[in-house]
Formats: structure tokens, C-alpha cells, sequence
């Protein structure tokens, strides 16, 4: 895909990746950036980096978990500011929990961000591609969207899922000329992972780094856009021997001893 002149709305805009991605996005010129998230000051300052760098910028301060919300605004923007050729749904949470001890509305809260605020806006926008019959819609998964580990289960089961809703809709969509990708960032130093007890020896990147990569990915239009080499190997490793990566994962996963050591039973 070309983005030079196009307009692209980003999900999850106010921090993290999704702010990473803005910037990268207007610095490789494209014309207007629609940003969306919950926190209106942070997408102001986040408005004020894009706007001095020459793009014109929206900001749409939004709860994707609220449909009709999401739908107004979509409505709204659509008609005010003309088409959106390129969305990137980022924004989403992170809770981390050895499973026996998961809460429900936690779960909940996940699940409800991380798949139906993705649905609630894909839908409002997808449509509307469909209709012109122009348009590039790319889902951030994970890499743990590929292999699950201990203690991110929840998490772990809404990137998988992210995963089949993007292959359905590539396929689906296709017939639109509506294009359907998946970007899949391994441990990116950001907010959501400040308070997690990370995985030994997985190196975090930079969300600058997560940023280029799914440029070269957008213009090489690859369905499924891995970050990195440490993603690249496990991919791989998981594929050639997965019984080998669920015992690597049980090493580096941050359960306790004593708990790792009944785990090992059952792998
Ligand atoms: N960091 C990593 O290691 C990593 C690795 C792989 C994949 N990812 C994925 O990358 C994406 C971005 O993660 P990040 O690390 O940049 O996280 P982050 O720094 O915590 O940012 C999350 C973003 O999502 C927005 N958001 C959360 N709930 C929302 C809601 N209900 N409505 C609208 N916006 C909402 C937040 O904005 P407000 O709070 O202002 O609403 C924020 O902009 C996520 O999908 C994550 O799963 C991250």
C-alpha cells in the first residue's frame, strides 16, 4: 500500500505503539491522521506532534467498547473529512494472572477492549470500504497471538482470536478490493508492559522499531506482519517442535519455582 496522501485512522493513539505508529505514519506523509482513544489530553499532545510535522489531524476521544459511540463518530468523521483508506486497530489492554487465580470482570474487561471495541470500529469502517471499494484494515495481535504462555491465558486467547478475525475478513473482504493484515509485536517497552513480570530472556523493542516495521510491512502488503527475530525464531520453533517451546516458555515465564515444577507434570 501507498500511504503517501492518504487518510489513516489509529486506534490506541494516545500512548505506546499506536501513538509510535502515528508519528511514523506522519512522518512518511500521509495527508490527515484520525487518532482515537479514551484520554482527550493525550491525544491532544499526541495532535500537536502529527500537526507540526505538516499533517492535518483529527482527534476522536472514544470508548471503542461503546457501539453507538463508535458508530456516530465513524458516521460523523466519514462525512466531515471524507474516506479512511487505512485503519489500524492498536489500541487494547493487558492483564496478567496465573489463570486459578483470574477474576472475571478483569477477563471481562480484556475480552470486551481487546475483541469487541476491535469489532465496533472495524465494522463502522469496513463497511463503508467495502462500499467505495478501497481501503486497508490492519489488526494488532501479538506475538503471543501465535504461542501462548503461562500466566497471559486471557490475553493470549484475544490475540489468537484477532488472528482468525483478520484471515476471515482478508478473505471476505477481498471481493470489496478491502485489504485485511495483521501486525504481530513481540515485548515492546511500553505502558502496558511496565507492571508485568516479563519472560526471561525475551529482549523488548522500541515502539519506534514496531512503527518502521509495520511501514515495510504495509508497503510489501504482507497478510501477517511478525516484529522482529526473537518473533521470527519462536514462530518457527514453535511450528518445527511445540512440545520443545512449551518447555522453553515454562523457563522463561515468571511462575513461581514450586508452581513451574507441578506445570512440568503435564508437558
Ligand atoms: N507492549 C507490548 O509488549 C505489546 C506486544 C504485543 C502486542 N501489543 C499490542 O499492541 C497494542 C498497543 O499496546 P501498547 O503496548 O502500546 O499499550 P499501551 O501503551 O497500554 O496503549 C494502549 C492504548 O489503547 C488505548 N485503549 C485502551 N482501552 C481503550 C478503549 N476502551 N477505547 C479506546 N482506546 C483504548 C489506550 O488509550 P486510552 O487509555 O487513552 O484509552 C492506549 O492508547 C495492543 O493491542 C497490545 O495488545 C503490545
Amino acid at each position: 500500500m501507498d500511504i503517501q496522501g492518504k487518510t489513516v485512522l489509529v486506534t490506541g493513539a494516545s500512548r505506546g505503539i499506536g501513538c509510535a505508529i502515528a508519528l511514523e505514519l506522519a512522518q512518511q506523509g500521509v495527508e490527515r491522521l484520525l487518532l482515537v482513544a479514551r484520554d482527550r489530553q493525550r491525544l491532544a499532545e499526541v495532535a500537536a506532534q502529527v500537526e507540526a510535522l505538516g499533517v492535518k489531524v483529527t482527534v476522536l476521544a472514544l470508548d471503542l467498547t461503546q457501539p453507538v459511540l463508535v458508530n456516530m463518530a465513524i458516521a460523523r468523521v466519514w462525512r466531515d473529512r471524507g474516506p479512511i483508506h487505512l485503519l489500524v486497530n492498536c489500541a487494547g489492554v493487558a492483564n496478567q494472572t496465573p489463570f486459578l487465580q483470574s477474576k472475571l470482570p478483569k477477563v471481562h474487561q480484556e475480552m470486551t477492549i481487546n475483541l469487541m471495541g476491535m469489532y465496533n470500529i472495524t465494522h463502522a469502517v469496513a463497511r463503508r470500504m467495502a462500499k467505495q471499494r478501497q481501503g486497508t484494515i490492519v489488526n494488532v495481535s501479538s506475538l503471543m497471538g501465535k504461542v501462548a504462555a503461562p500466566t497471559m491465558a486471557t490475553y493470549s486467547a484475544t490475540k489468537f482470536a484477532i488472528l482468525g478475525f483478520t484471515q476471515a475478513l482478508r478473505c471476505e473482504l477481498a471481493a470489496n478490493n478491502v485489504q485485511v493484515m495483521a501486525l504481530l509485536p513481540s515485548l515492546t517497552d511500553t505502558d502496558m508492559v511496565r507492571d508485568l513480570k516479563l519472560f526471561r530472556w525475551v529482549i523488548p523493542m522500541s515502539t519506534q522499531q514496531v512503527a518502521q516495521v509495520l511501514i515495510a510491512g504495509l508497503r510489501k502488503e504482507s497478510p501477517e506482519i511478525l516484529v522482529g527475530w526473537q518473533s521470527h525464531l519462536a514462530v518457527l520453533f514453535n511450528r518445527i517442535a511445540p512440545w520443545l517451546m512449551e518447555k522453553f516458555l515454562l523457563l522463561a515465564s515468571p511462575l513461581s519455582k514450586d508452581r513451574q515444577k507441578r506445570y512440568q507434570k503435564y508437558v
